[in-house]
């Protein structure tokens, strides 16, 4: 198949499927999601993205359906079908489908199950890339990968329309993430990323980079940065299961970075090392 959509059990192309009406998606953004690649049929870190995904639906109270050994078999079964190996693999785990309330459904409501895949490849990680600062505008819960993200969205779009290709988002001074994507920064040969707390998404690709950090010996400090530090950093970078990890040229059209090329570089290699080997 070109794409594919799947909808509890049911799939094809996803411009043939169609959606219930009541599912509470519609009305609520009720739900959370799950983002990640595959290459050569291989979903990457699939366990890691599954074990965030059953935390997140835990977090809300969401019950889903399926064990994480199901759901994994689902997801491989549906890449299995698709005719290139190298896609974008998404989704999501709704609160079921009953009239518009903002209560819960009934007990026997059970969730929803939705998946797209469709073809993409990891860009080249090593092109810099250009960032817009943005108010962090969002809610208090943004260790939960719901499905609820207008500011994302906003703040992505004013990013675009600034010919940028992520825009970091900021409370006051302190820098929390991307729209959708985590920023780190190098200073002093040390990586600094913000703390997994309530404000940012616990990346899977963060992960990755603080153990990669780890193994070439380079300190990690998981504190709160500024934009000024942001702005002053050695290097910036951006990561997420879709890009990997890039740096940064620009931001609001300043020139930040580009000082610790040489731990950028070797970051960049490991993780993309990882994700090869394990996609092989
Ligand atoms: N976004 N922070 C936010 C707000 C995100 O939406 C994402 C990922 C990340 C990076 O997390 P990870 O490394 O686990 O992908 C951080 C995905 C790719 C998306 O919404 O498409």
């Amino acid at each position: 198949m070109k794409n594919l959509g799947y909808y509890n059990g049911n799939f094809a192309e996803i411009d043939e499927m169609t959606i219930p009406m009541n599912d509470r998606a519609c009305y609520f953004g009720d739900g959370v999601y799950e983002a990640t690649m595959s290459r050569n049929y291989n979903i990457f870190a699939i366990d890691e993205h599954i074990d965030r995904l059953y935390n997140s639906a835990g977090l809300l109270r969401i019950e889903i359906s399926q064990t994480k050994e199901e759901m994994k078999a689902i997801l491989n079964e549906m890449v299995s079908k698709m005719d290139t190996g190298d896609n974008f693999i998404y989704w999501q785990i709704t609160r079921g489908t009953s009239m518009r309330n903002h209560v819960f459904p009934e007990k026997d409501v059970k969730a929803n199950l939705w998946i797209t895949i469709s073809p993409k490849k990891i860009p080249d990680i090593y092109k810099k890339i250009n960032l817009i600062t943005e108010e962090d505008t969002r809610f208090l819960h943004c260790n939960i990968k719901t499905i609820n993200l207008l500011p994302s969205v906003m703040a992505s779009q004013k990013a675009k329309e600034c010919g940028c290709d992520e825009a970091v988002l900021h409370r006051g001074e302190r820098v929390t993430e991307g729209s959708h994507s985590n920023v780190h920064i190098i200073k002093d040969g040390m990586l600094i990323t913000a703390p997994t707390d309530h404000l940012i998404l616990p990346g899977i690709t963060r992960a990755h980079i603080i153990k990669t950090c780890k193994k070439l010996n380079i300190a990690v400090d998981e504190t709160p940065f500024t934009l000024e530090e942001l702005m002053n950093a050695d290097e910036v970078l951006v990561s997420s299961s879709s890009t990997l990890c890039r740096g940064a040229q620009q931001i609001d059209g300043k020139n930040v970075g580009g000082k610790a090329p040489e731990i950028l570089k070797a970051i960049q290699d490991e993780i993309l090392r990882k994700y090869t080997e394990e996609t092989n």
